[in-house]
């Protein structure tokens, strides 16, 4: 597995958002451990910011882009109603046509969905190198005058290289959904207005802490591992509150969980591959090590991932 990732330029501070919401930094810091988030001009689409990962992704796994046989972008947030993000990255990279191409949508937990379609793909043999995306725009359904939620989202993308190996990389999967929830966190259709994510934040917060520390005693036992065999926890950020709350749950420093929030925000889709990769490169992460990935989003979807990277 190989990783890559991309933020856009322009960064939306606590500070900054003081004047645009009844807020203020410490609110916001101490509540979600959020101090800045990245965000996408209006001209750029998520799959501008899916690509830009992907060629990082590429580009770090030394791969020939022929070699792509599989495109898989957990998004959101995607440019158009259709056709897919996966399939505009596939233009822009300019991938073959001998490679499927599409989108999952999963919302926070997408990246987790996306790594597993792909895996299963290629334990099926129906793929050899697969291209996963998490890519999400969430500023683009953000209601920016709705302090209850605004103050957490950031756009940014992260990527992965999945191939076909005789050695363990993904050791297994767990998924989950409950579509009773859906009005809890959704983004209604507006008809004519603008469509914006309505969320009951702090139910949303305490369904997240329980259900996690359920996939982490599922991924586990699926493996007959003890706690204490996991090297490191790239959970999806969505409160620092919570992924404490995980880290407490695997007995586990949080030094060994990487964390991205305090810089990047919850970037749905994109945080864990987004997290992955920062660990990876500034060489926290290295070769043969156990690493528990888990999300939680709308739907609610919740799952997890454990790899040898
Ligand atoms: O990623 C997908 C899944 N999403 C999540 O996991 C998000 C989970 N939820 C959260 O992260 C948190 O619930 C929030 C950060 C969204 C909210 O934090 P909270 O600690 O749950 O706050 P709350 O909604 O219970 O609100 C507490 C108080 C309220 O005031 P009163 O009623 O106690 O007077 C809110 O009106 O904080 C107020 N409040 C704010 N104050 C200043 C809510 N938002 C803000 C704000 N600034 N931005």
């Amino acid at each position: 597995m190989s990783t890559g990732s991309y933020l856009p330029e322009k960064i939306l501070t606590n500070k900054t958002l003081e004047s645009m919401v009844d807020t203020t930094d410490e609110w916001i810091f101490s509540r979600t451990g959020i101090r800045e988030r990245h965000i996408a001009d209006s001209d750029e689409f998520t799959s501008d910011l899916a690509t830009a990962a992907a060629k990082k992704a590429i580009e770090n796994a030394g791969i020939d882009i022929a070699k792509i046989d599989l495109i898989v972008v957990a998004t959101t947030t995607p440019d158009k109603i259709f056709p897919s993000v996966a399939t505009i990255v596939q233009r822009k990279l300019g991938i073959s046509s001998n490679c499927p191409a599409f989108d999952v949508q999963a919302v926070c937990s997408g990246f987790v969905y996306a790594l597993s379609t792909a895996d299963n793909f290629i334990k099926a043999g129906a793929s050899k190198c697969a291209l996963v995306i998490g890519a999400d725009k969430i500023s683009s359904i953000t209601d920016y005058t709705d302090r209850g939620n605004c103050i957490l989202w950031g756009d940014g993308a992260g990527a992965v290289i999945l191939q076909q190996s005789d050695e363990v990389g993904i050791i297994s999967t767990h998924l989950h959904a409950n579509g009773n929830y859906e009005e809890m966190l959704h983004v209604p259709r507006a008809g004519h207005g603008h469509d914006t994510i309505a969320m009951e934040g702090n139910a949303v917060f305490k369904m997240a802490v329980n259900t996690l520390d359920q996939i982490v005693d599922e991924t586990l036992e699926a493996n007959g591992l003890q706690k204490t065999d996991i090297d490191w926890l790239v959970p999806h950020q969505a409160n620092i509150r919570i992924l404490q709350a995980t880290a407490k749950k695997l007995n586990m420093s949080m030094d060994k969980v990487v964390t991205t929030v305090e810089y990047h925000g919850n970037t749905s889709a994109a945080s864990i591959p987004l997290a992955l990769d920062v660990a990876v490169q500034d060489g926290r992460i290295k070769r043969g090590e156990i690493i528990l990935m888990e999300a939680f989003g709308g739907g609610f979807t919740w799952g997890s991932a454990l790899i040898k990277y």
